[in-house]
């Protein structure tokens, strides 16, 4: 039963901004907790209105052969949306995690450029002629950019760019446009908020803008830490991306309550949550919320995740390391921060 308390969700009170999402996957919305009067399915009802499948329309799980696809979480994530009224994030269609092995091979030798072009045709075309009716917005290239070890043009040497180049991506662009037009496009990437990183994408996305590839935003995918970004940071990105005149989505937000170099031993791990970071953590998600209003062409903020007891964060970047990233604790109790936001 859904309290009183819960009547109106985030969901409602940034509906004038922007959607409010979250990643999901099939075992998770089925999940019941005895203790809990909440669960995932629950909260997504009350506070949501978008989801996105956290690993299920990833190349490698929709494809797993050249002439098999896999549709079934798919198909129950885009029906659940569909009854529950609310919409769906492609995620993702070129990646350089995740794919499946047959992709870049034929037969013993590497595919032919030409052939890869055809694979990624045949792929868009499958997904999108199922989920068109349901997908309002598609990471169509994720993480393309490397300031570390990409090539001199911060290009990442994924087996895409290194077989199909950089029209591999202008490529997936337009062949997702013409077969959704009505889909909103979008490059995805993580620390793209500050820095090098940040300049590398705003190059790139402006050099595909003035090229006129079909870019509609940025996914800013925002795994975010107790102490960053600040408000300053957060509002830089947010002016510069909204510069370019594209639509902006936070598509992946967590905050860790380590930061990234801490932890890395088994002796450094919290035992416990550790109670003064999750109120620095609850400033973070309350800025972000907060100041994304000010920004017109934000239109959506997901978490990677739901509640504490089902994030990808236990196991990356340090395996078997409990972590508390989101905004429901790991019982699908709210955190303190989900009652300050539903205030405003
Ligand atoms: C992660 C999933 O959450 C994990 O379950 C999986 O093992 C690895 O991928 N950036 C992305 C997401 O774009 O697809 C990743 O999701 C997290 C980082």
């Amino acid at each position: 039963m859904i309290t009183t308390e819960y009547a109106n969700g985030l969901k409602d009170v940034f509906s004038k901004s922007f959607k409010v999402g979250a990643a999901v996957s099939k075992p998770v919305l089925e999940q019941q907790d005895a203790n809990s009067v909440f669960c995932a399915d629950k909260l997504i009802k009350t506070h949501f209105n978008s989801i996105t499948a956290e690993n299920t329309m990833k190349f490698g799980w929709i494809h797993p052969e050249e002439n098999r696809y896999n549709w079934n979480e798919p198909d129950f994530l885009a029906d659940y949306a569909k009854k529950s009224g609310i919409t769906m994030r492609g995620h993702t269609i070129v990646w350089h995690n995740q794919t499946p092995s047959w992709l870049f091979a034929d037969g013993d030798a590497p595919v032919t450029k030409a052939k890869l072009f055809k694979r990624l045709e045949d792929h868009i075309i499958a997904l999108t002629s199922r989920y068109n009716d349901i997908i309002s917005s598609w990471d169509v290239v994720n993480e393309p950019i490397d300031t570390d070890k990409g090539d001199e043009n911060n290009m990442r040497l994924s087996e895409w760019y290194k077989i199909g180049g950089k029209e591999i991506f202008e490529f997936a662009f337009k062949c997702m446009r013409e077969a959704s037009p009505n889909t909103k496009l979008f490059l995805n990437d993580y620390n793209i908020e500050c820095g090098a990183k940040m300049e590398a994408n705003l190059r790139y996305l402006s050099s595909m803008l003035d090229a006129g590839i079909p870019i509609d935003g940025v996914g800013l995918q925002g795994h975010f830490y107790f102490d960053f970004p600040d408000e300053k940071t957060l509002r830089n990105a947010l002016e510069r991306y909204s510069a370019l005149g594209i639509e902006i989505e936070f598509t992946e937000v967590d905050i860790s309550l380590y930061r990234w170099n801490e932890g890395r031993d088994k002796s450094d791990f919290f035992t416990v949550r550790p109670e003064d970071r999750v109120l620095d953590q609850a400033k973070r998600y309350f800025e972000i919320f907060t100041i994304a209003r000010d920004y017109p062409s934000v239109k959506n903020i997901t978490t990677w995740g739901i509640a504490d007891n089902h994030t990808w964060l236990d196991n990356f970047p340090v395996k078997e390391r409990k972590n508390w990233p989101l905004l429901f604790d790991e019982q699908y109790n709210p955190k303190p921060v989900v009652d300050q936001l539903l205030k405003r």
